[in-house]
């Protein structure tokens, strides 16, 4: 099973993006770009991480009918993207037609993601507002079966949930996971944290870190730092 760190790159604008990726001189890190990058900068911004050889995660988190998410994925494939996402509560169909739109004519594909519930989602609120009567871990373990069932190739979730997703789904099931900070790092507004070596130990396959790198003093020593924790050796 391939691991690695994704960079998340929530800076607003493509110059601020390209600037931080001068710094990396050596290896070229997986980055992730969301929703505020792409509505700024487009798909040149795409292109343009793409064109300097960095592998890169498109988190939009598409919901929607799955006509409208199959022929969207379609062109996000011309975008030659390594990861994307859905959301899983489109349920089965919207995720097949996601992963169908994906497909290349080469064959290959992004792999697909789904989200189960959001972190930010507290069971309280998924029970009254989105009346889920479920746990919180009942509900992940659901959705996660659901996209698998789908053909997505694994889910975005929190570290805490990741052993549970490799039990319900199996180990080849990817889960990325966002809320890492190293032990003498601040929390920010994230809840829910751990460490890189233990998400690793909890079952990540990927690590995704905004802050903790992007607005280290030395984002390149922070990056290798939570390489060397995460990878080991
Ligand atoms: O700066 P920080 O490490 O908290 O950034 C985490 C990244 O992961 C952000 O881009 C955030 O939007 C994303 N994310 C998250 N929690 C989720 C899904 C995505 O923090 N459940």
């Amino acid at each position: 099973m391939a691991a690695d760190v994704i960079i998340a790159l929530d800076f607003d604008s493509a110059d601020k993006t390209l600037s931080f990726l001068d710094l990396f001189s050596g290896r070229k890190p997986f980055v992730k770009i969301g929703m505020e990058l792409y509505y700024s900068a487009g798909p040149d911004i795409v292109r343009a991480i793409k064109a300097r050889g960095h592998r890169l995660f498109l988190d939009l988190k598409l919901h929607d009918i799955p006509n409208t998410v199959g022929k969207a994925m379609r062109v996000l494939s011309r975008l030659d993207v390594d990861m994307v996402n859905v959301h899983a509560a489109g349920t089965i169909p919207m995720m097949e037609a996601a992963a169908a739109g994906l497909k290349r004519e080469d064959g290959t594909s992004a792999l697909l993601l789904a989200v189960t519930q959001l972190t930010s989602t507290s069971e309280e609120r998924m029970h009254k507002e989105l009346l889920i009567s479920a746990t919180m871990p009942e509900t992940v373990m659901a959705y996660a079966r659901n996209a698998k069932a789908a053909g997505c190739a694994g889910v975005v979730c929190s570290p805490l949930e990741a052993a549970l997703v490799k039990d319900a789904c199996g180990p080849d099931f990817v889960t990325v996971t966002p809320g890492i900070r190293f032990a003498d790092s601040a929390a920010d507004d994230q809840a829910r944290i751990m460490t890189p070596a233990k998400a690793r130990e909890a079952g990540s396959d990927y690590i995704v870190v905004g802050r903790p790198i992007t607005a280290a003093s030395d984002p390149v020593a922070a990056y290798e730092r939570c390489l060397k924790e995460f990878l080991g050796g």
